[in-house]
């Protein structure tokens, strides 16, 4: 069964977060979700159905990894301070609900009903609410996606949306579509 110890070693980032009580709410959510889902193991969970770029978790490390470090480095150039928690526990959780979003069937990856019926994220935010992650947090894991009509009033949420983003895309051949749909 997923623990927090487990999830401490998959994301050492969490080791980071300042508020031991928050990063273990954050750490039910992923352990409950997973509980409720019939994924037999964590990292067979991928990034979206279609396999291709990677793993849940190894999507969900590098966002807490990049927003983290862009957190860093905003701070180190710019006179402001950054709440490194909020960043970290929201990268953590952006795409937590995909566990439930997700299922395996037949050893192929399927939307759920839930996955269909709801928005993304939404699963994921409901949770962190109920878990008791603040209200914060949840408005950045519910804003991340591109889905939702939410303004970022963080931001710390504009750094976890974009680096979340740019991680999405690492994989995509841009020559590729550039060939395939400007001709070039
Ligand atoms: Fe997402």
């Amino acid at each position: 069964m997923l623990n927090h110890r487990e999830l401490f070693s998959l994301f050492p980032l969490l080791c980071k977060v300042r508020n031991p009580e928050l990063a273990e709410k954050a750490c039910n959510v992923w352990i409950k979700l997973f509980g409720e889902s019939n994924w037999q193991n964590l990292e067979d969970i991928p990034f979206s159905p279609d396999k291709q770029k990677g793993s849940l978790v190894d999507h969900t490390k590098a966002t807490m990894d990049c927003a983290f470090r862009i957190a860093e480095d905003m701070t180190d150039i710019y006179p402001i301070s950054l709440d490194s928690d909020r960043i970290l526990i929201s990268a953590f959780l952006h795409d937590v609900s995909k566990i439930a979003e997700y299922s395996i069937c037949d050893g192929d990856c399927v939307r759920t009903k839930a996955g269909r019926l709801y928005q993304h994220a939404f699963l994921g935010a409901h949770e962190a609410l109920n878990e008791g992650i603040p209200p914060e947090i949840v408005s950045i894991i519910i804003g991340h996606t591109p889905q939702s009509n939410v303004k970022m009033r963080f931001l710390e949420g504009v750094i976890v949306k974009h680096a979340e983003a740019a991680v999405a895309e690492a994989g995509t051949d841009y020559e590729k579509l550039m060939r395939d749909e400007l001709n070039l």
